[in-house]
């Protein structure tokens, strides 16, 4: 096993080394870790702000005026994201009040924010709705009841998305995958259940049909995966519009591109996925003689992950003579659950020994009390590796932060933000009292 040691050449032009020392987006992570402590979760403002441009640019240049990127907040929400998304023109996508109130509090434009998910309760419909969220994405007839109960009682018509399982497999592991049949997402196309709740929404006096969203997995690579999506929503839109005279104006595709966590994983270019993406679309307009939708896009990942890192401190060095090494870490799956949940790959550098050949491996496990609280099995370590020297882990800006938990009751670390050579607090540590402010 050999790790490359220029790790500027392997993953993300924000990582380089300097002196021995990894860096990331240009800044020594050493100091890093020395002036905010350990764990601690660094976020490339500069980056996220060129991954957003990546799509917003495409979305202008090749899809029809309207069209709009919104980002999937569940990737990582908190108020500073929500400016910087903000800031860059993208709208959002939320599936919480806690989501909600985050875009509301940092002043995010709420008319571009597009509510998701599978039971949004009655209290979280008025919520929603007294924030001013711009559209419900509907997944089924009795939220779409609920909705119209609600916007009846309030005598306003609210924007909703139709949420439509286009009956496609993204690939990926079965965690994320939604766009197959049997998901517990939206209405299917296959079924023949789609059709009538189509024509039940259109009936609803107080909701106004935008259209159609679908969204078929996450962490995708499977090359053609939006043109099938397009393909099939564009034949169901043909369908509909036979059968009920109605046209959509949006159609809202999700999210999912893949991003590389290891070297080995392909690289998505999004400007070129995106141009394909409207090939495919003007195409199938033009053969099903149907005017081209404004589209929707929902990239989580793919705005934020290479945009993170995590830092962490050595505690403990352990060999078990002829079996195994482990590298313990001030961390572990409350701070990054992806390994212990779904066996995801990361990258990892022992951040100041960079010029030491990496050839030993470790299992790098956190400090939580049981076996399964494994960032990340086997990594080549330089084998001088111990106590008090700092761990990086690749690629953890999407799904770490917003996936982290209170378990053993270990405090959240902060999220520093970087931004052309400085570097602020976004997001404080947690502290003990935080931790037991609601215990009675
Ligand atoms: N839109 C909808 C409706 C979604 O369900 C998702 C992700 C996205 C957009 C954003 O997808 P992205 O571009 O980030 O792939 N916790 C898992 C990922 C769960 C994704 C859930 N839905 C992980 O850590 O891999």
């Amino acid at each position: 096993m050999t790790l490359p040691l220029h790790p500027e050449t392997a993953l993300c032009s924000n990582l380089d080394r300097k002196d021995g020392h990894l860096r990331f987006a240009g800044q020594d992570t050493l100091k890093l870790a020395q002036t905010y402590g350990t764990p601690l979760y660094l976020m490339d403002e500069d980056r996220i702000r060129h991954n957003c441009r990546l799509y917003r640019d495409a979305f202008a240049e090749c899809l029809p005026q309207g069209s709009m990127v919104l980002y999937a907040s569940k990737a990582a929400a908190f108020r500073q994201m929500c400016r910087i998304v903000g800031e860059e023109g993208l709208g959002l996508d939320v599936v919480s009040p806690g989501e909600i109130y985050t875009a509301q509090t940092a002043g995010f434009p709420m008319e571009k924010v597009y509510y998701h998910g599978n039971n949004k309760t009655d209290e979280d419909i008025a919520f929603a709705m007294d924030a001013g969220v711009g559209c419900f994405v509907v997944d089924g007839v009795e939220e779409l009841l609920a909705l119209e109960a609600e916007a009846a009682r309030r005598d306003l018509r609210q924007k909703v998305l139709l949420r439509i399982t286009p009956g496609i497999d993204p690939h990926t592991y079965a965690a994320v995958s939604t766009g197959q049949v049997d998901s517990k997402f939206g209405v299917s196309i296959e079924t023949g259940q789609a059709e009538p709740f189509v024509g039940l929404a259109l009936a609803q006096p107080h909701l106004d049909v935008a259209g159609f969203h679908c969204h078929v997995g996450s962490q995708v690579f499977w090359e053609d995966v939006f043109e099938r999506s397009v393909i099939v929503m564009m034949a169901f839109i043909r369908t509909i519009h036979d059968r009920w005279g109605y046209l959509p104006e949006e159609l809202d595709l999700g999210g999912g591109y893949g991003v590389r966590y290891v070297e080995s994983d392909p690289e998505i270019h999004i400007p070129r996925k995106i141009a394909n993406l409207a090939e495919t679309l003007y195409a199938i307009s033009k053969r099903l003689d149907l005017p081209v939708p404004k589209i929707l896009m929902e990239p989580g990942r793919s705005i934020v992950a290479d945009a993170g890192m995590t830092l962490y401190t050595v505690g403990s060095v352990k060999e078990i003579t002829g079996y195994k090494r482990y590298v313990s870490v001030d961390g572990g799956m409350t701070d990054n659950p992806r390994y212990a949940l779904y066996g995801s790959q990361y990258t990892c550098f022992n951040a100041g020994r960079m010029e030491e050949p990496a050839d030993v491996a470790f299992d790098l496990v956190g400090r939580c009390c049981e076996s399964g609280d494994v960032i990340q099995p086997e990594v080549p370590f330089p084998a001088a590796t111990k106590r008090g020297d700092v761990i990086a882990v690749c690629t953890t800006g999407a799904y770490n932060f917003s996936m982290a938990s209170a378990y053993n009751r270990l405090l959240r670390p902060p999220v520093v933000m970087l931004r052309g050579g400085d570097a602020y607090v976004a997001v404080e540590r947690e502290t003990l009292q935080d931790m037991a402010r609601l215990d009675r």
